[in-house]
């Protein structure tokens, strides 16, 4: 397809309301910058990578940098798509650091092609395509991974959809399975049901014979998540969720719910659990700070509260969470059951002021992904 036709189909953006001398200025703009990152490496030893000072997206760019040396059971990935989250914009703001020891280029995931087998790993050959759960680095052309978190990427998943998984889904099933303990028939409230995590859940949990509920911002992304098989949803921006949840649920409150927002939803959350329900807690979008009886209403109906987090976890844990993950959910990929829920897709990584801007305004139904090699894929 011509690169002009693919640009377009990717809806980044030319927007309609602009001018036609300025959207060819951006056009051409883009593809330059395209031209640019997707022509040959400029010597065998480095790469494009994203590169950052703390502060704004305008604090973001693009730069060459060594290609990483691997170390024991890593492989070398040359990266054809990959995607943005949260924890990446909170360490452009300087409030995330990179994990000690690893990568301190932004990214979390990316999908690509096993370019180089570092000493001891066994489980790859060259060529192989793969997504993998990155502690840092993915924002770039190569990124070396630990072998046991990679998944294999099925012919049929474009690498622009494969790059969109490893993070949220990883998340979401982590919640769900090994830190939720969800069961069969339960009622699951997810907040931020349209976000990236959100749009795995939802589909988790309905594949668990569970049912799940959502909370968004907006109508548009409480019909999207109904549409992907939320049972209801509530917008938290028209007051209080709780009494609709009671009344969605003949008034049993839900099992379990997945929160990512925190301190302003912290009421509401208990109101609206079970009796002994479980109340998930990975993500402070609302805040930390709780002012009232928190801990009487939690003793009063017996909740278990329990923080999580993905990128802290040992290296083990990772390895047996992408291993149940992939046995469970790559079957199910490759016959069309799940599908990553992808926003847009950038052009290559020049747009990563603009994809950070898109995420921290909350415009995103689901994932940001951006292109980074030349791949003959169809977007
Ligand atoms: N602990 C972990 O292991 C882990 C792993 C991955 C992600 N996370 C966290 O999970 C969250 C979701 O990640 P994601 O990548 O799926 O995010 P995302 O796609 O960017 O979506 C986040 C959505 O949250 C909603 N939101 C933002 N501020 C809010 C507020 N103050 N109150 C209520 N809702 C708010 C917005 O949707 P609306 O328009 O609906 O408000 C926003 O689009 C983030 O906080 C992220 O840091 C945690």
């Amino acid at each position: 397809m011509p690169v002009t036709l693919q640009f377009l189909k990717t809806q980044t953006l030319i927007a309609v309301s602009k001018s036609a001398a300025s959207a060819i200025h951006l056009l051409l703009t883009f593809l330059i910058c395209d031209f640019i990152l997707t022509g040959e490496t400029a010597s065998s030893t480095m790469m494009q990578a994203a590169q950052y000072e703390i502060g704004g997206p305008e604090k973001l760019s693009v730069g060459q940098v060594a290609i990483p040396s691997l170390r024991e059971r890593e492989v070398l990935i040359r990266v054809h798509a990959t995607a943005i989250n949260r924890a990446e914009t909170l360490q452009r703001q300087g409030k995330y650091p990179p994990v000690p020891g690893e990568s301190e280029i932004l990214g979390l995931e990316a999908a690509g092609v096993v370019e180089k087998l570092g000493p001891g790993a066994s489980k790859w050959k060259i060529g192989d395509r793969v997504m993998a759960l990155l502690p840092g680095g993915g924002n770039a052309e190569f990124v070396a991974a630990f072998e046991d978190h990679l998944i294999p990427v099925p012919i049929t998943l474009p690498f622009t959809q494969a790059a969109a998984i490893p993070e949220v889904w990883l998340t979401a099933y982590q919640l769900l399975h090994f830190v939720g303990k969800l069961k069969v028939g339960e009622k699951v409230l997810i907040h931020a049901g349209a976000s990236g995590v959100g749009t795995a859940a939802v589909q988790l949990v309905k594949q668990a014979q569970a049912q799940p509920y959502v909370t968004a911002g907006s109508k548009e992304k409480i019909q999207f998540a109904e549409e992907l098989g939320a049972i209801k949803g509530f917008n938290y921006k028209e007051g209080d969720f709780a009494a609709k949840v009671l009344k969605a649920t003949n008034g049993d409150g839900v099992d379990l719910i997945l929160d990512c927002v925190g301190a302003s939803h912290w009421e509401q959350n208990i109101e609206s659990l079970k009796a002994e329900g479980r109340w998930v807690l990975y993500g402070s979008l609302g805040g930390v700070n709780v002012e009232g009886p928190i801990l009487g209403k939690i003793l009063r109906k017996r909740i278990s509260l329990i923080g999580s987090t993905l990128k802290a976890r040992s290296t083990q844990y990772k390895t047996e969470l992408i291993s149940a993950f992939s046995d469970h959910a790559m079957p199910l990929f490759a016959n069309g059951t799940y599908r990553p829920i992808i926003y847009t897709i950038f052009l290559s990584l020049h747009h990563l002021p603009e994809a950070h801007r898109t995420m921290e305004a909350n415009q995103n139904t689901g994932k940001i992904v951006l292109k980074v090699s030349e791949s003959k894929e169809e977007l």
